[in-house]
């Protein structure tokens, strides 16, 4: 059983993460599973993920759908999804991180996000600059022209499968990246567009081993770019960052979010007091 997150001990590595966020115009972060735990949602790797439990899942789904798509949707439609995974997912609320998170973005600090999650708890949160690089299980997307439809505005024909896309006549599939599918070219741009404007990198609960999300923070590295990483467990990019604090993101965004704003109210107060 993982250890309480003792907050203290960690003091200084919060103070100089603080001064970072405060000092940053264009953060960019990459987020994992890790994020939704809190939500009660397992992770894929890790202490009690997914795979470390059951072994990964077999990497063929994407050839699979493409072999049958119509058979993948009868099935789909039939069957639905009743494992444990899907209803954790869909009993799951944004937690603290999460709205924390999206307080960063507002306060003008998170320029953009970059997430690995497929539980729409982040825009839940109140996110807005989102890029879901694995998909969104409440969204449909045509696999040709890329088009996105929140399933609940896009109605199934159960008679014709299956659906395709108005626009370019492409097979549509739920927008979740299956195992052996490639990225969406146009997550994959705006992915590698915010990075490249980045001034400073951020990863929350992510072991970043899969690419090419993983690739984003070490590309940042590359530019020479201050690296926060927030995980309760080390992982590769732990030795190369500026800055890791290892407890639940639950606990420490809040926590971080609380010292920005007050170092922001500092420098207001101050400049207030200069222009006086
Ligand atoms: N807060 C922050 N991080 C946490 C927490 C928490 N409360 N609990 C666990 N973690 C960390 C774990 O230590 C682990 O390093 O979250 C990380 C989750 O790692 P993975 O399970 O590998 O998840 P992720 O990095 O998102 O995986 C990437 O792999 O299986 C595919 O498509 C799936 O999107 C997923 C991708």
């Amino acid at each position: 059983m993982a250890e309480a997150f003792n907050r203290s001990a960690h003091s200084a590595a919060f103070e100089v993460a603080a001064d970072l966020l405060a000092s940053s115009t264009h953060t960019v972060v990459l987020a994992g599973a890790g994020m939704s735990k809190e939500s009660g949602i397992p992770t894929f790797r890790g202490e009690g993920g997914l795979w470390t439990i059951n072994g990964e899942p077999p990497l063929n789904q994407y050839d699979t759908f493409s072999q049958d798509p119509g058979l993948w949707w009868q099935r789909r439609l039939e069957q639905g999804r009743s494992d444990a995974f899907a209803q954790a997912l869909e009993q799951s609320e944004p937690n603290d991180g999460h709205r924390a998170l999206a307080e960063l973005e507002d306060i003008g600090i998170v320029s953009h996000l970059i997430t690995q999650n497929i539980d729409d708890l982040h825009r839940r949160a109140g996110q807005t600059s989102i890029i879901e690089i694995h998909g969104n299980r409440y969204w449909l997307r045509c696999i040709s022209c890329e088009r996105r439809w929140p399933c609940q505005e896009y109605i199934i024909d159960e008679t014709a499968l299956p659906p395709t896309c108005d626009h370019c006549s492409g097979v549509i599939k739920s927008d979740t990246v299956m195992f052996g599918e490639p990225i969406p070219s146009t997550a994959l741009r705006r992915s590698g567009d915010e990075t490249a404007q980045a001034d400073l990198f951020m990863t929350i609960g992510t072991s970043a081993l899969v690419y090419p999300a993983a690739q984003y923070p070490i590309e940042a590295l590359q530019r020479g770019l201050p690296l926060i990483e927030i995980n309760p467990e080390p992982t590769p990019l732990t030795e190369l960052a500026t800055v890791a604090i290892p407890g639940p993101s639950g606990q420490v965004l809040p926590a971080l979010v609380e010292l920005v704003r007050k170092r922001l109210a500092n420098t207001v107060a101050r400049k207030n007091y200069q222009e006086d």
